[in-house]
């Protein structure tokens, strides 16, 4: 097998997915008998959510149905994946939704594993994350659980993640950590929290909160991330602090990452994931990796590579990798 490694102006990891300890190491993308291998697989479990946080456009109109992606669709989807599992360095297992909808998550989980992936992830609003699921889910095992949580006061993170409980979501976490420690899964967590103008001034008190509740040692982190627009779909507030990263730097999301929505289409990026707009393909009708690899991705990624990353509306509106640079990982 022809596989090289090429190395690629790479900032940090994007917003949603890439979070984890991974997302330092060196720049680079994988090139295997010409084709692009991502190193992040986004596979959206579930379309849909029990939460109607204010920065998510899950409550926005679109033509996409709502719903749980089959398991028969996303055994296809793993078994296509199967060979590359050297080079897919994480599997996260959401999209734009709430993956503990999903009563077949920890199966998911679990054939992920049995096909040799390292690192399988998801994120949840932890509003479902009762003691018996956080147990499947190790049991599973569960690489790594990204928590979101939106504020150290119940006013502030209800005012955000709307419809969540924010005394449940503490009671749930801190009850799977201590269900980790108490019977040595290796489960890491990842607790998260989304910056935006409601909750910034208590960013430096969830920092407080959550570093004596977490362990370092078993490889649990704390993230700051800023809100993103998703693909100019959210109105960010930019502020005299903002600055643009210029339109000549490609942006390494073409390269590094693939996502399959819960019905098997695969979007441009996670900018495009909620509405699919510039679907490139749906796994259904043909290959995996031949659909990101396909004559309109590769349009797109000279067109970045030649330094016109902004000629796409899409990529013009997007501030994923201004939320990256601003990334705090503790
Ligand atoms: C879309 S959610 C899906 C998983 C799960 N429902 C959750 O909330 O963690 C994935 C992640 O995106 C984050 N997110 C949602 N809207 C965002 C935005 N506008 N900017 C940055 N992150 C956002 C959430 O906080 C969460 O960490
Ligand atoms: S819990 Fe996650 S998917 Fe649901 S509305 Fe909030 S950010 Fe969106």
């Amino acid at each position: 097998m022809n596989t090289k490694t090429i190395k690629h102006n790479k900032s940090k990891q994007c917003k949603n997915h890439k979070v984890r300890q991974t997302s330092q190491r060196a720049s680079t993308h994988v090139v295997k008998e010409d084709r692009v291998i991502p190193e992040n697989v986004v596979i959206e479990t579930v379309f849909g959510c029990n939460a109607k946080c204010i920065m998510c456009p899950i409550e926005m109109p679109t033509k996409r149905q709502k719903g749980v992606m089959p398991s028969v669709l996303f055994k296809r989807v793993i078994d296509e994946l199967a060979p590359y599992y050297q080079q897919i360095d994480q599997i996260d297992l959401f999209g734009v939704g709430e993956p503990l909808l999903d009563k077949g998550l920890p199966d998911k989980v679990k054939y992920d594993k049995e096909n040799g992936f390292q690192d399988v992830g998801l994120a949840t609003n932890a509003d479902l994350l009762e003691k018996g699921t956080a147990y499947k889910l190790f049991e599973a095992g569960l690489d790594t659980i990204m928590i979101s949580i939106d504020g150290i006061t119940a006013e502030v993170h209800e005012g955000i993640r709307v419809n969540t409980s924010f005394e449940r979501v503490i009671k749930n976490v801190k009850k799977a950590l201590a269900l980790r420690d108490e019977y040595g899964y290796q489960t890491k967590f990842v607790i998260r929290f989304i910056r935006q103008s409601n909750n910034r001034h208590q960013w430096s008190g969830f920092k407080e909160y959550w570093t004596p509740l977490i362990t370092k040692t078993k490889g649990d982190l704390i993230i700051g991330y800023n809100i993103h627009s998703w693909g100019g779909e959210i109105e960010v507030q930019k502020g005299p602090s903002y600055k643009p990263i210029p339109g000549h730097v490609a942006c390494h999301h073409l390269f590094d990452r693939i996502i399959i929505l819960r019905n098997g289409t695969i979007p441009l990026c996670c900018a495009d994931m909620h509405h699919a707009h510039y679907a490139l393909g749906n796994v259904k009708n043909g290959s995996l990796m031949e659909i990101y690899n396909n004559s309109m991705m590769n349009e797109i990624r000279k067109r970045h590579q030649a330094g016109n990353r902004l000629d796409l509306d899409i990529c013009a509106d997007c501030t994923v990798l201004e939320s990256e640079r601003n990334k705090d990982v503790i």
